[in-house]
């Protein structure tokens, strides 16, 4: 992460791309990262991360890190494909689903050499009752653990886990592969549809590397103002 900026990439969930490109230029001097999710991707292609990069450095960033969160999960060919059809876009972390089993994970790791393979262990969206009702052997932190091993054992660089269970992946995988959280909630501010959350600094402090975080900071009067804040928040816990 940039030493100098806070390691929290700010999910641009943005409904059209000047909003995107207003969102990522505010956030772009305090985070270290600019997430591109499904929702813009899907609308707006290759351009959105184009522009983010570009917003980013209209506000003067030049090293901006891009995580492109596609959730990739298909057969093995077919994510190795979509993976090497973002490859002129270099994210530095592109997700793809650990349920898509080991040969998936080490296709779209052999397909993107230079970019951090992150493996979605269970959704933070997903409470007990769901994983059950899709049949996944719970509870959910077990789960989450058991996928993250798969996951780093085929080629993972990175593993997106819910800010709970951060410490015992971390546990289980070692000091060298990055813990993503989302599901992150400043105090006070609206949960939505996110069910394993955790606040900014207990996700520092239990080991997290990079925070996901949207709603809480795009959602924000002051979106500059509101990064700032939970960077601040961050900044003295080890
Ligand atoms: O607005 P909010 O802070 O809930 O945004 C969280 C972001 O993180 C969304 O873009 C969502 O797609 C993403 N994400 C998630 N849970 C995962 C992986 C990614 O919420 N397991």
């Amino acid at each position: 992460m940039k030493p100098n900026r806070a390691p929290i990439a700010v999910a641009l969930d943005a409904p059209n791309l000047d909003t995107l490109r207003s969102w990522a230029q505010a956030v772009a001097p305090v985070v270290s990262t600019l997430k591109v999710g499904l929702e813009v991707f899907c609308r707006d292609g290759a351009i959105a991360v184009i522009a983010a990069r570009e917003a980013a450095r209209a506000g003067g960033v030049e090293d901006i890190e891009l995580f492109l969160d596609l959730k990739l999960h298909d057969i093995p060919a077919t994510v190795a494909g979509a993976a090497g059809a973002v490859a002129h876009l270099e994210p530095a972390i592109l997700t793809v689903h650990a349920a898509g089993g080991a040969a998936m994970i080490e296709a779209a790791a052999l397909a993107l050499p230079n970019t951090r393979i992150a493996a979605v262990t269970v959704l933070t969206s997903i409470d007990e009752e769901t994983l059950t009702s899709i049949g996944m052997a719970g509870p959910s932190i077990e789960a989450a653990v058991r996928l993250a091993v798969l996951a780093t054992n085929a080629g993972a660089r990175a593993v997106v886990c819910s800010p709970r269970e951060v410490s015992a992946i971390r546990a289980a995988v070692g000091a060298d592969i990055t813990l993503i959280t989302p599901g992150v909630r400043p105090v006070g501010s609206a949960a939505g549809d996110q069910k394993r959350v955790a606040t900014p600094e207990q996700a520092i402090a239990d080991g997290a590397d990079l925070l996901v975080i949207g709603r809480p900071i795009t959602g924000a009067a002051d979106i500059a103002h509101a990064a700032l804040d939970i960077a601040r928040s961050i900044a003295s816990v080890n």
